[in-house]
């Protein structure tokens, strides 16, 4: 697989490189930027997710991807395809879109213009039929990058999470949206 590299106007979508190490373990272990999920990760357990992903990506050509600054190759955090099927067996062949950005970058549509662009590569390069997207059922941040980017919720195949432990009930939950190459 060749080197993987999107552009969009302020931002650049690339595979990972031992720079954003930091950034990635920023993201795994803020209270704010993981409040809708159940483990923190500490820096070891970061950069083995890291270096996991990017081989992914190497070899699939696909996958969370570090989004960063245009100007300054700066990384804010991740965006990307990946299988959704690590999520939960429900979503058997399907492939999910899924962000997640330091907080200072919050608010600025960084997430929403990156995710534009995946899903053109999504649909253009990888040609899939449908991407899928899903967040715990209050993550309305999340939600409404979803609804921005024109995912529609799709109430019947919401579900609870197979991988969120009984001792975070409130993050159970989780709402589906789609969205197809025919939109
Ligand atoms: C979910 C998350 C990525 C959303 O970040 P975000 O900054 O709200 O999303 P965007 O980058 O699309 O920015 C949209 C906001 O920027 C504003 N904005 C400013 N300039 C903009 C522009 N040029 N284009 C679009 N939006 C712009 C929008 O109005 C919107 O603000 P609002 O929330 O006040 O309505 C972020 O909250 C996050 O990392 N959360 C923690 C991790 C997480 O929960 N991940 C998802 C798990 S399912």
């Amino acid at each position: 697989m060749g080197e993987f590299h999107l552009k969009t106007e302020r931002l650049i979508i690339r595979n990972w490189q031992d720079g954003d190490r930091e950034l990635m373990h920023l993201v795994n272990s803020d209270e704010q930027v993981m409040e809708f999920f159940p483990a923190r990760r500490n820096r070891e357990e970061s950069d083995a997710t890291l270096d996991r992903i990017r081989d992914s990506i190497n070899e699939k050509g696909y996958g969370f991807t570090p989004i960063a600054l245009k100007d300054s190759n700066e990384p804010i955090g991740f965006c990307g395809l990946a299988d959704a099927t690590a999520e939960s067996p429900e979503f058997e062949g399907l492939i999910e879109i899924g962000w997640r950005l330091a907080p200072q970058f919050w608010r600025q549509g960084y997430v929403t213009e990156a995710a534009k662009r995946l899903l053109q590569f999504g649909f253009d390069d990888m040609a899939l039929n449908e991407i899928v997207s899903f967040a715990v059922h209050t993550n309305h941040r999340s939600t409404a990058v979803m609804e921005r980017i024109g995912m529609k919720h799709d109430p019947a195949r919401d579900f609870d999470h197979p991988g969120v432990p009984d001792t975070h009930p409130h993050l159970k939950r989780h709402v589906v949206y789609a969205v197809g190459c025919d939109k």
